[in-house]
């Protein structure tokens, strides 16, 4: 039961514009749910249905569920006269497609503007959130990840695909993303990118870049991680108002604004200043922690003339993410993240790990060279929470940075002070 003396807190939605186009996808039926707890959560919902969207949800519904006209016609004489397309595109907080289909995305990339849906994206100049749904096929295929990446990069920002059964049953991701999910990517873009400042009042410990792990006083056992992720992270959780403490192993990184940095070099080192910054509300441990280190470092340089080439002893560093994921109640960081960085079989690996490091949530990322990953500009990675995947399109480390801090902040939100 509420306390009736607590005022309820004003919802990050309450008086926002929303402009939903509904494109032609079986997953439109869910849009309807979308609009109902949008308008719950006080927003203004106007809708655009494209020819496609008409074919599985009839304007009538959406109409009574906005409570608003709903718009379908670039020629509409009445349409325009009352409402011009370049003020429909205009007149909103934020631009929301869902489902963006394929051929919308594709069409978005083009820059083409052969109906309303089309002109009024690219009319616009306010911020557009897509929430993809397709068939696997049509979601993996090589054109339609490239769509979805040059959108990112323009600033478009993505909600799912998730994976799933399909209606052409299939199996895999393209499953448009539930219309609770959306919410949050919404509520998370107006408490986030709209000036707020979500994560005001908690502390987040994030890890980033490699360790270093001397062999002797010269040499040392290292690894290619670049920092990028994990500093870009650091920088995005302290632009939602947390106060970061970042624990970065050797990188070419800047610190990153706003965030108090403790360099160290060693996983030992790593783990110890991680202890002495608990407590936090998150931990996010996205270094690439050297699994081994050498047994009894050499005090002085190893010589070429000592018999033959030194043996090397290695010994097991401590795990700083199972350990955080360990620590006693009061201590443990309510939500800890972890990365995994794999090269096959990305996704299964990546689930076992979350259960065996006890951890919340996973981000999983393909490190193969292929990739280019590791020092690379770019991340694919795919968010496994609990038994729920998430699978994000291929975006710079800062898109994946800000989308996770979002994430993170939504959750905190949920569970409470
Ligand atoms: O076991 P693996 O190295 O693949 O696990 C990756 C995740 O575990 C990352 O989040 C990484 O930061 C963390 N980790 C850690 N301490 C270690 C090894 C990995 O915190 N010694």
């Amino acid at each position: 039961m509420s306390d009736p003396l607590v005022p309820a807190a004003p919802s990050p939605l309450d008086g926002r514009r929303i402009l939903l186009v509904i494109a032609g996808g079986i997953a439109a039926y869910k849009c309807l749910d979308l609009i109902r707890r949008l308008r719950e959560r006080g927003a203004a919902v106007r809708a655009v249905l494209t020819e496609g969207g008409a074919q599985f949800v009839t304007p009538l519904s959406v109409q009574a569920l906005t409570e608003d006209r709903v718009y379908q016609d670039l020629w509409s004489l009445t349409d325009e006269s009352e409402m011009g397309h370049i003020r429909l595109s205009r007149e909103a907080d934020l631009v929301v497609v869902a489902p963006a289909t394929a051929d919308l995305l594709a069409r978005m990339a083009a820059g083409l503007a052969n109906d309303l849906a089309t002109t009024l994206l690219l009319a616009t100049d306010k911020p557009v959130l897509v929430a993809p749904a397709m068939n696997v096929r049509m979601w993996q295929h090589p054109a339609t990840q490239a769509n979805v990446a040059l959108l990112c990069q323009r600033g478009v920002r993505t909600v799912g695909p998730n994976d799933g059964p399909m209606a052409c049953h299939e199996h895999g991701p393209g499953r448009m993303a539930e219309p609770m999910e959306i919410l949050d990517a919404i509520v998370g873009h107006f408490s986030g990118a709209a000036g707020g400042r979500p994560l005001a009042g908690r502390h987040a410990l994030v890890t980033s870049g490699p360790t270093h792990e001397p062999i002797d006083p010269v040499r040392y056992i290292a690894n290619r991680s670049s920092g990028k992720q994990g500093h870009a992270i650091a920088a995005a959780l302290a632009r939602l108002g947390a106060r970061v403490t970042l624990v970065a192993g050797p990188t070419r990184e800047p610190d990153p604004p706003g965030c108090t940095v403790m360099r160290i070099e060693t996983a030992r080192q790593m783990l110890d200043a991680c202890l002495a910054a608990l407590p936090a509300d998150v931990a996010v441990c996205a270094a690439a922690v050297a699994d081994w280190r050498v047994k009894g470092t050499a005090g002085q340089k190893l010589k070429k003339d000592a018999g033959g080439p030194p043996v090397l002893e290695l010994t097991e560093n401590p795990d700083i993410l199972a350990t955080l994921a360990a620590a006693e109640a009061g201590r443990r960081p309510r939500l800890v993240v972890g990365f995994a960085a794999e090269t096959q079989n990305i996704v299964e690996y990546a689930v076992a790990k979350r259960v065996r490091k006890g951890c919340d949530w996973i981000v999983a990322n393909d490190v193969s060279p292929a990739a280019g990953t590791f020092g690379g500009r770019d991340n694919t990675v795919h968010l496994i929470r609990g038994g729920t995947v998430e699978h994000w399109p291929t975006m710079g480390k800062e898109a994946v940075a800000a989308r996770l801090a979002d994430a993170i902040a939504v959750h905190l939100e949920r569970a409470g002070p």
